[in-house]
């Protein structure tokens, strides 16, 4: 991965340190919760600070829907929709918000209502949810990464050293993702942008494969009112007590 991720080599050699945080090993600190908990902005300063790989999970599902609608697969051809994600190139440009798709830049197109809504189709299908497990997994076995999603530490890193289960009032959360959507064509107003996300989570948490979960062992965190700053220490705070000296401090 990019210069972040060899950063954070290092420090199998080194034991350099990042923001308090002692490098012996690779860590893993998993992000799960709903849309508009503030994932993606806690885990990208998160990952910053901490000079580890940033990946955006939800990123990749949406990616592989991406190239599904191109080529018209129908949501029904589990078969076809496990060999795109299998064989989908995802890449991301650290330091940016750049996702790329088989060397195509996709960061925006990524993000239209309807990707969204096959996004959450095809990351019920098991078939699919294997085949990007495994590009996770393998990301994270070159460097340290700060990752966020659904199910990351409760099935794709249930060993990971640092685990968040971040959360917000159903309102706010429907509030930032309109504040997100607002300078782009098309933006939906909020009654749909409200609708959208409540179905969405429906989804994500009913479905029967890796649905929406806190870990048993994820520190929950309702980021409703607090400031990004404030979630960002809660974080920073949490990965130093689990990774000091190497010893788990459970609080
Ligand atoms: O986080 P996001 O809204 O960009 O995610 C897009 C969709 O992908 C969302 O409906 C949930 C799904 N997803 C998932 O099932 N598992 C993940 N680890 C990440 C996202």
């Amino acid at each position: 991965m990019g210069a972040a991720g060899q950063q954070s080599l290092a420090g199998d050699r080194g034991q350099p340190r990042y923001d308090g945080v002692s490098m012996g090993k690779r860590i893993i600190v998993a992000i799960d919760g709903p849309a508009g908990a503030g994932k993606s902005t806690v885990a990208r300063r998160v990952a910053d600070r901490l000079g580890f790989t940033y990946v955006d999970t939800g990123a990749m599902y949406r990616a592989v829907a991406l190239w599904a609608l191109r080529r018209g697969v129908a949501e029904s051809d589990m078969h076809r929709l496990e060999q795109l994600a299998s064989e989908a190139e995802i890449e991301f440009r650290p330091g940016s918000k750049t996702v790329i798709l088989n060397g195509e830049d996709v960061t925006e197109e990524i993000r239209t209502p309807q990707v969204s809504a096959a996004a959450s189709t095809i990351s019920a299908l098991p078939g699919v949810r294997r085949a990007l497990v495994e590009k996770q997994r393998r990301m994270a076995s070159e460097a340290s990464v700060v990752m966020e999603g659904r199910d990351i530490g409760s099935v794709v890193f249930p060993e990971a050293q640092v685990k968040v289960f971040l959360d917000a009032a159903p309102a706010t959360r429907a509030d930032r993702r309109i504040w997100e959507l607002s300078d782009r064509d098309g933006a939906p107003d909020a009654a749909s942008a409200a609708r959208d996300l409540e179905e969405r989570d429906r989804r994500d948490r009913t479905r029967a494969e890796s649905p929406l979960l806190q870990a048993p062992d994820a520190a929950y965190l309702d980021t409703t009112s607090l400031s990004i700053e404030e979630v960002e220490e809660s974080v920073l705070k949490l990965v130093r007590e689990r990774t000091a000296n190497g010893k788990e401090v459970m609080r």
